[in-house]
């Protein structure tokens, strides 16, 4: 960060987007965010945008940097009043959840509920969610289908039901309140119809993990929830008010980013044929082509942090409680980091990306994510020796800071393979 002014701000009439054109909210960016990305990394890659109160970073060494610095805040009640965290993001009456909270309360929640997302903890779950995905994707008829409506959203809802250690009778109506609440999380914009159904479906899953709760502390189990029970830090636990707000989180989290990294993997392996083919013939390329997908076309576009003081990052004036919002999905395509960041390459070598974000509030859930989505393709590639795009619909959909489909028409006959009897 370099404390000189920049001597020429770029012009405030630039017909530069800015404000919802740079949210799926608009539709050219929700067709194709990256032109239009790569427009204001050229022309400002530190933008002002008055129309939503934030900056948004485009640069990726930028990204990387704030996303890193453990000075920044997150708590949106921090934010100054019409900037975009304290204006979308937060609730003046109600404590953040851990995404949004900063330190010495970040740190000691994130402390009790790591343990059962570390890598070697996460990979005891892979078994269960390809178990998951057979059993998904064997109820598939042969033709066309919704990829998002009969994989993509199904499998992360049902794995995190039973991570949680949700009775299978539950799964439908946990998966409602789950859809519903996720519907308006983390938009600027929001038809009331659907606020007030989100709230509705907060409360009801709120209740319901409250019983859940209840049940495991009398016969605890395998799942998180009994984890998160027995958790015991130096005398320090969680309470049951904690435990559902971390679940909730999780939900909200997890399940809309996974469907979308599902959904944007095989969009980009169909059309990129070539690519698809060599995933085939080399299944341990697997591994990468995840990593190269999130690069290449992340779930989550942006992520955001506070000024902690008045500033001066690269020329550009900072006033303490602005809101930072740094594009991951920029950042991922930044031609001074990647050869060629707009060519799809499963076996790219430097893969590294910034869609998890970084430092204290790096993403919990990104193991499971990857290995959710690795078994997922690997079991829809095993079922569908010739996957195909479909004639049906395929639509982006339109919730700002994600990417992913509403529904992605795709085609196949199933193998006749071990499971994928006929
Ligand atoms: C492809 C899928 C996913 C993507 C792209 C993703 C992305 C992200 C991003 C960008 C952040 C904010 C990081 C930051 O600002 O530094 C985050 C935080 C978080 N994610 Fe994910 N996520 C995914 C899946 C999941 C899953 C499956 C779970 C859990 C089941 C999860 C749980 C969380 C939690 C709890 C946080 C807050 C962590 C903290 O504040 O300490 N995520 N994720």
């Amino acid at each position: 960060m370099s404390s000189q002014l920049r001597e020429s701000p770029p012009p405030e009439d630039s017909d530069l987007p800015t404000g919802i054109q740079l949210t799926a909210l608009d539709p050219a960016f929700r067709e194709d965010p990256y032109p239009i990305l790569a427009r204001l990394r050229e022309n400002d890659p530190i933008h002002r945008d008055r129309e939503l109160g934030r900056i948004v970073f485009t640069r990726h060494d930028d990204v990387f940097e704030i996303l890193r610095d453990p000075r920044y805040w997150t708590d949106p009640r921090k934010g100054l009043e019409d900037s975009f965290t304290r204006r979308f993001l937060g609730r003046d009456d109600e404590e953040p959840s851990m995404l949004l909270m900063d330190d010495p309360g970040h740190r000691r929640l994130r402390n009790l509920v790591r343990h059962p997302f570390t890598p070697r903890a996460v990979e005891r779950w892979r078994p269960r969610a390809r178990a998951v995905a057979v059993r998904v994707i064997e109820g598939i008829e042969d033709g066309e289908f919704d990829l998002i409506e009969s994989v993509a959203k199904p499998i992360p809802t049902v794995v995190i039901a039973e991570l949680l250690g949700v009775d299978p009778e539950q799964h439908a109506r946990f998966k409602s309140w789950s859809d519903a609440s996720i519907k308006t999380a983390f938009s600027p914009v929001n038809d009331p119809a659907d606020v007030a159904a989100a709230d509705r479906a907060l409360v009801e899953l709120r209740l319901f993990l409250a019983d859940e709760i209840e049940r495991r502390r009398q016969h605890p189990g395998d799942d998180l929830i009994s984890s998160m029970l027995q958790t015991d830090e130096a005398g320090d636990r969680l309470t049951d008010a904690e435990i559902v707000s971390q679940c909730t989180l999780l939900l909200l989290a997890g399940n809309l980013t996974t469907t979308d990294l599902i959904g944007n993997a095989v969009a980009a392996l169909l059309r990129h044929p070539r690519e698809l083919e060599k995933l085939r013939a080399r299944p341990e390329l697997m591994k990468n082509t995840v990593e190269e997908v999130l690069r290449y076309d992340s779930p989550v576009t942006n992520s955001g942090r506070i000024a902690h003081e008045d500033m001066v990052f690269d020329g550009v004036e900072i006033l303490q409680g602005e809101s930072l919002s740094v594009s991951l999905a920029a950042a991922n395509r930044d031609p001074a980091v990647y050869p060629e960041p707009d060519r799809f390459d499963i076996e790219r070598r430097d893969t590294h990306h910034q869609s998890f974000g970084g430092g204290r509030h790096f993403c919990l859930g990104a193991h499971l994510a990857r290995l959710e989505a690795a078994e997922t393709l690997s079991v829809l590639l095993a079922r569908f020796p010739r996957l195909s795009s479909g004639e049906g619909e395929t639509r982006y959909a339109g919730n700002p800071s994600f990417r992913g489909f509403e529904s992605l028409s795709v085609g196949g006959e199933r193998s006749l393979g071990k499971g994928g009897r006929k």
